[in-house]
């Protein structure tokens, strides 16, 4: 069957310093989307971006920004990365005490809504929250870092997702995200996912642009 793949490279392992540039080899790859990593030092242990480069972004560039909110309490700050011009903000089920209000507000500032799950977080949290999200991302590594080693179970998790989508007949799709890379991204796209980042295995190797050329390749049989 034919589906979408996108590619969305997490600028998280760019050079900061040359980030325009960064993008523009990503773009001319066929990357569909970009990923931007928000981390606060509270939810994971790290720091990255917020909202003022999510701005410059979304002027330098025509691909969607798909903010990744790794930080406590998302509500607070969900809308403002819509405002900033992110087309997908995703918040994690394990920050949020009011996921459906939060999911409510990034739709309703017109942006997609997308819920994200760790690694040790299990499907059935979704029971509730899948009909009110756009997209899952499900966590392949634990967040807070790029290149670490993709967990091999997350490819049953996403399997039991896509059946869980099918079974209540529902649009949403799926995103995956941590240590994906050329020899992976088969089993994964084979799963269910259709969204896929990454970040060391394109702008970790020396030419992006044919480092996403690679990506798309390897799931060619899909689209
Ligand atoms: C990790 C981030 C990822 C990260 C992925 O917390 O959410 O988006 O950039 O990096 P790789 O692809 O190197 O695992
Ligand atoms: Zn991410």
């Amino acid at each position: 069957m034919s589906r979408t793949i996108d590619i969305a490279p997490s600028i998280l392992s760019a050079d900061f310093s040359r980030l325009g540039e960064e993008i523009e080899a990503v773009e001319r790859g066929g990357a569909a989307i970009l990923h931007v990593d928000v981390m606060d030092g509270h939810f994971v242990p790290n720091i990255t971006v917020g909202l003022p480069v999510v701005k410059s972004l979304a002027r330098a560039t025509n691909l969607p920004i798909d903010a990744h909110l790794m930080i406590s309490e998302p509500g607070r700050y969900a809308e403002q990365f819509v405002a900033a011009g992110a087309k997908m903000v995703s918040i994690h089920v394990e920050a949020d005490a009011h996921v459906h209000r939060t999911l409510a507000s990034i739709k309703a500032a017109g942006a997609q809504a997308g819920i994200v799950i760790n690694p040790a977080t299990p499907v059935g949290s979704l029971e509730e929250a899948l009909a009110f999200a756009d997209y899952v991302l499900v966590m392949s590594v634990n967040p807070g870092f790029g290149g670490q080693s993709f967990i091999p179970t997350s490819i049953e998790k996403v399997r039991r997702l896509r059946a869980m989508i099918a079974d209540r007949k529902l649009p949403t799709r799926i995103e995956i995200d941590g240590g994906i890379d050329s020899g992976n991204i088969a089993a994964v796209v084979d799963a269910g996912a259709e969204i896929i980042v990454a970040g060391s295995a394109v702008f970790g190797k020396s030419d992006p642009e044919a480092a996403v050329r690679e990506l798309r390749e390897a799931t060619i049989q899909w689209v």
